[in-house]
């Protein structure tokens, strides 16, 4: 009876967490997958990151090389450099990233991570 009652508490734990993402109404895409897939080797803290790199020189300090550091970009100019690409960083295909996926990608990448 003990280990039934465990199992039921195990499974409706496991329902609990599965639906969490549901949960508060959050979007069906998050931009923080999109994120993580395509632009994290790129972008993230540190030395050896080819985007984190180039914007150290690029700006040479005035910003955060760090992509989600920087306050000064909005959900428009981050989709236009993911469309259009710049320097060593490839255009990406809506076979790649969507439409859909590109709106919460760059949402989350102008608000900084959130
Ligand atoms: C192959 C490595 C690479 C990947 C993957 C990559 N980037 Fe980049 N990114 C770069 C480089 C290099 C630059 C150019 C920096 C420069 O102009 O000096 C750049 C520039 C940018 C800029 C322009 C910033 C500015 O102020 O000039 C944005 C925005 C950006 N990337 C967003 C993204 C997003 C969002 C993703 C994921 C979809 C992504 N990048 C994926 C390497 C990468």
């Amino acid at each position: 009876m003990r280990k039934l009652a465990t199992v039921f508490a195990m499974a409706a734990l496991g329902a609990g967490l599965l639906a969490a993402p549901a949960i508060g109404g959050e979007a069906a895409v998050s931009g923080q997958a999109v994120y993580q897939r395509w632009c994290v080797h790129c972008h993230s803290d540190g030395r050896g990151n080819p985007g984190t790199d180039s914007l150290r020189v690029k700006y040479g300090g005035k910003v955060s090389p760090v992509l989600l550091e920087r306050t000064d970009l909005t959900p428009q100019a981050v989709a236009v450099f993911v469309r259009q690409g710049v320097l060593s960083m490839a255009p990406f295909r809506k076979t790649e990233i969507s439409d859909v996926e590109l709106t919460a990608l760059a949402a989350y990448v102008a608000s900084g991570g959130k």
